[in-house]
């Protein structure tokens, strides 16, 4: 079989027997010879058994669990070729899904290994990922995508009884780690002879810290932000920090902007541009983060922002400048695209985390909003995903 092109999962596609076939770790151009591991009406999923012809693009894959555990898609691909991948995905998805016609000139890329400052492991004896489309676990020594202090952490771990542990989150920031063990039953001083800042014990959902403060604290230039144990932060923070300067540069304050930070989680992005706008309102749903974010506006000495929990479609509030949305996967909701035009601010700038969603937002946002600027921040290298940053403003 010749794989074609590719798919906006980065999987290889090729025809068998006219039916359009998805092909792990395949490239365009090569020639391989494939096992159906999912046959569906309209498509089949398949692995690769044997390479006949490899692509130039093929990069050398160090890591013994690549295709086995899930975490990375594109670790067979040369990095440049990543970034083409991904550039060309959103342009697809914005065409198909949007009807938008769009060339996007700019993919901020700041590191590929060693980024995600939190991993969640599987426990029962071992210590590891599941397996790809299972809840069997893989042992882990060793990950690629995750800093280097975790991979150091959890060598000792292992050395360690995990007798009554379920899973183990790390979560680290530029100086500080914390450990959550999600735990089914008692847990003695066993961890109390790792270097870590904070440990939390998870049972049933109720967190109990047994060493430190119970969060860690991460930085982004001047800015210091709370994490607990699960609250929402990029995983990636110094692309974290990238994506917030480009929201920043869209925005291009002059001092006297009232912002509306929608999707606002523990007030990261309205936080970080505060100090160059005239006022600033976070809306959350969530009132954990809406805790963190009072938190962080008291750690970083921030007057002029304020939050509200509600949920965005539920807001009734006008008069702002700039609106910030950064939704989750599912975007924006109808009510909430009304809203939006009802306030009827200048610029709108939209961060998402999926392209579809943006896609068909973008295009129910056209008749009032012009597409200014698209820019692609690789928040995950390695994988199939990647952050999108449009700047929008209000059409002549
Ligand atoms: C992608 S995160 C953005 C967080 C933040 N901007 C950041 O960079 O850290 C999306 C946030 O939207 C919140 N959220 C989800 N649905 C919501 C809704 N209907 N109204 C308001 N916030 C919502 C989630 O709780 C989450 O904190």
């Amino acid at each position: 079989m010749v794989i074609e092109k590719l798919d906006n999962k980065g999987r290889g596609i090729c025809f068998i027997n006219n039916k359009i076939t998805f092909v792990e770790n395949a490239l365009p151009g090569e020639d391989v010879d494939v096992e159906i591991f999912n046959e569906k009406k309209k498509y089949n999923e398949a692995k690769v058994i044997k390479y006949n012809k490899k692509s130039s693009d093929r990069a050398c894959v160090d890591c013994k669990y690549y295709g086995i555990c899930g975490g990375c898609d594109l670790l067979h691909m040369d990095y440049s070729k990543e970034l083409e991948f991904k550039i060309k995905k959103v342009e697809d998805i914005l065409k198909k899904f949007g009807g938008i016609e769009y060339k996007i000139n700019e993919i901020i890329s700041p590191n590929i290994y060693n980024y995600r400052n939190k991993a969640t492991f599987q426990v029962n004896k071992k210590l590891g990922y599941f397996k790809k489309r299972t809840n069997d676990l893989i042992e882990i020594d060793n990950c690629l995508l995750v800093d280097e202090r975790i991979n150091d952490l959890i060598k000792k771990i292992k050395e360690l009884d995990l007798i009554n542990i379920e899973q183990i989150v790390i979560r680290t920031s530029q100086n500080e780690i914390m450990l959550i063990i999600k735990s089914t039953g008692k847990i003695d001083d066993r961890f109390s002879s790792l270097d870590v800042d904070s440990i939390v014990i998870n049972k049933n959902g109720n967190y109990k810290t047994i060493k430190g403060p119970g969060y860690i604290v991460e930085s982004l230039d001047e800015y210091k932000f709370i994490v607990q144990p699960d609250s929402f932060f990029q995983v990636n923070s110094i692309a974290a920090k990238l994506l917030y300067d480009k929201v920043l540069e869209y925005a291009s304050l002059k001092g006297n902007e009232k912002v509306l930070d929608l999707y606002c989680g523990t007030g990261t992005i309205g936080s970080y541009i505060s100090k160059y706008a005239d006022s600033v309102l976070g809306v959350e749903i969530n009132n954990y983060a809406i805790e963190d974010a009072i938190k962080n506006k008291k750690l970083n000495h921030i007057r002029n922002i304020d939050f509200i929990c509600s949920d965005a479609s539920n807001i009734d509030l006008t008069g702002f400048d700039i609106v910030i949305v950064d939704p989750p996967r599912s975007g924006l909701d109808n009510k909430t695209k009304e809203y939006l035009k009802t306030i009827n601010p200048k610029k709108i700038i939209y961060v998402s985390c999926d392209p579809v969603t943006l896609a068909r937002d973008l295009k129910d946002l056209s008749d009032k909003y012009d597409i200014k600027d698209i820019c692609l921040v690789n928040m995950f290298p390695r994988t199939e995903h990647v952050e999108t940053v449009v700047k929008l403003e209000k059409g002549e």
